[in-house]
């Protein structure tokens, strides 16, 4: 099987991140495609994400007066133009031969906070050396406590605002289409940032043996690592991977800057509910104190609508954005972006919404 070239221009017909798909598949192995666009299990939880956007429709508004309107949001303190995010994703290079740094030249011509994950394959330190837009750091807390710290350090000098603690994956649960297609890391990719460390694969069980009796339990952080980590850093300090009001209550009486609904995109345990059906009962619990970032299955600016209604703050997409990268590089990731954007403006104006934080439960039909 050939593997197409990124391509160097963006053809006239790509008008939605769906044809994105296609495009991106047709430039990685068969591998590669199952790592990325797949899910756990039979992928129903990866369906559901989807779908939910599906089975709500929209409550449209006439002859509103719109002018001055904009999609800026304040997160932690800062102001972003528009309310999306990059979710973080790992190892990039397999997606396009500039990985991370591609996509922070996609996501600062857009000015889109990034959140680089763990296991990036550029380093931290060169990602903020160019960035022109907010980066956060999405953690996956080490076996090794001083390696975690100083992963956090790292971020912390290099100019990231924020630290994302990933909580929704102590194991990685079965991804049956990426096992049966026998993927495995291209050579030359590799989680910089963690070299020299055995860290990546330890969440991964070896054949045959028990989750319960394999060591990875030890190392999967509990509440005592959050409040640890707060203690060692300056920066706010969010859950990623939040699905019920009882984690979101816990969260927010420890202390964290924020949360991020999500189900990991449907990659850890399937048969979760999609995360827009979550969402309104965790944002009643959470009732305004912190700010809630939400993702998974964010395919139209119309999605973003319905989650902002539901009471996200914010939204991150991550396939979408991937499939940018793979396509077409920096100017993928930023069409991308751009495509989300004004698909939110037309769905604001045409729900009689000028901002952000007019977008309420009301722009749902309850037909
Ligand atoms: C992810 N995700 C993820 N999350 C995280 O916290 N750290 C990581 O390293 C990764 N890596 C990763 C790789 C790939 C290939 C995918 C598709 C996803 C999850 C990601 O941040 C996000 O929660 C979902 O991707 C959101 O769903 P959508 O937008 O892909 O539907
Ligand atoms: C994934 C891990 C890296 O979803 O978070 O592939």
């Amino acid at each position: 099987m050939t593997v197409l070239p990124p391509l160097t221009q963006i053809p006239p017909d790509v008008v939605a991140v769906a044809d994105y798909e296609p495009l991106a598949r047709e430039r990685m192995s068969p591998a590669a495609w199952a790592y990325f666009s797949g899910g756990v299990g039979d992928e129903l939880t990866l369906q559901a994400n989807s779908a939910a956007y599906a089975r709500r429709l929209l409550h449209p508004r006439v002859l509103a007066d719109l002018r001055g309107g904009h999609t800026r949001v304040t997160l932690l303190g800062r102001t972003f133009e528009h309310p999306i995010l990059l979710a973080p994703v790992a190892y990039q290079k397999m997606a396009h031969p500039e990985g991370e740094r591609a996509t922070m030249l996609g996501a600062s011509a857009m000015k889109a906070g990034m959140i680089v994950s763990t296991q990036s394959t550029v380093l931290l330190e060169d990602l903020a050396r160019e960035a022109q837009a907010p980066l956060w750091f999405q953690l996956y807390v080490q076996r090794d406590r001083a390696l975690t710290q100083s992963l956090v350090a790292r971020a912390e000098a290099a100019g990231f605002e924020a630290i994302v603690v990933t909580v929704d994956a102590p194991v990685l649960g079965p991804r049956n289409r990426e096992q049966r297609s026998g993927f495995r890391l291209m050579p030359g990719v590799e989680a910089v940032n963690l070299r020299g460390q055995p860290a990546a694969a330890t969440r991964h069980l070896a054949a045959g043996a028990s989750v319960f009796t394999s060591g990875l339990l030890e190392v999967a952080p509990t509440w005592t690592d959050i409040a640890w980590l707060r203690s060692i850093t300056r920066l706010p300090v969010l859950l990623k991977g939040i699905m019920s009001a009882e984690d979101a209550a816990r969260a927010v009486q420890e202390g964290v800057a924020g949360i991020v609904v999500s189900n990991h995109g449907g990659r850890t345990l399937d048969t979760l509910p999609a995360t827009l059906d979550v969402l309104p009962r965790i944002a009643a619990q959470v009732a305004g104190r912190v700010p809630i970032l939400f993702d998974g299955g964010i395919r139209r600016g119309t999605d973003i609508l319905k989650a902002l209604a539901l009471g996200a703050s914010a939204v991150l997409v991550g396939r979408p954005y991937l499939y940018g990268l793979a396509a077409a590089g920096a100017p993928g990731v930023a069409h991308v972006i751009n495509i989300l954007r004004t698909e939110l403006e037309f769905a604001m104006v045409l729900t009689g919404r000028a901002t952000v934080a007019e977008i309420d439960a009301g722009v749902i039909s309850s037909e």
